[in-house]
């Protein structure tokens, strides 16, 4: 089963969000295998966002992601990543379809509230800036024949 990384930034955790967007993907029929509340500091930043790095926004973003503490969690199901990028929606939430995270939830294209992996790829290269091994779980919910 395919894994990517989510994390609910800081506009999402200050704005009592990270239950209705837990929920969301709980009820689409992902596996959380991992989650935890973190800071994430200046270098987390720098090394998450470096394809960032010559954009004009890079600095806020930075500052933006850093501001307070965000929530991460690796979720885990069939074709994961793509299914993930579709409930979140479009980058900018005042373009993103309603439905979706962002689309019902942000109007903001850098407080857009989640970010998630865009590759497999991608999800390599971010989730063990916020995760070891062993605080990423394998185990059945027991309704894998009924998702
Ligand atoms: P995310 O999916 O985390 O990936 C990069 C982030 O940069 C993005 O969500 C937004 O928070 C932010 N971002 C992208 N484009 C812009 C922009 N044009 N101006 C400000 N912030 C942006």
């Amino acid at each position: 089963m395919e894994k990517t990384l989510v994390l609910i930034k800081p506009d999402g955790v200050r704005r009592r969000l990270i239950g209705e967007i837990i929920g969301r993907f709980e009820r689409k029929g992902l596996k959380i295998v991992a989650m935890k509340m973190l800071q994430v500091s200046h270098e987390m930043a720098s090394h998450h966002y470096s394809i960032h790095r010559d954009k004009p926004f890079y600095d806020d973003l930075v500052q933006y992601i850093t501001s307070s503490p965000i929530v991460a969690m690796i979720l885990e199901g069939k074709s994961a990543v793509a299914v993930v990028r579709g409930l979140c929606g479009a980058t900018d939430g005042s373009k993103a379809a309603p439905g979706t995270i962002r689309g019902d939830l942000s109007n903001n294209i850098q407080y857009n509230i989640i970010h998630a992996s865009d590759s497999p790829e991608s999800f390599a290269y971010e989730y063990p800036i916020f995760f070891k091994s062993d605080e990423i779980f394998e185990f059945d919910y027991g309704d894998e024949n009924l998702i």
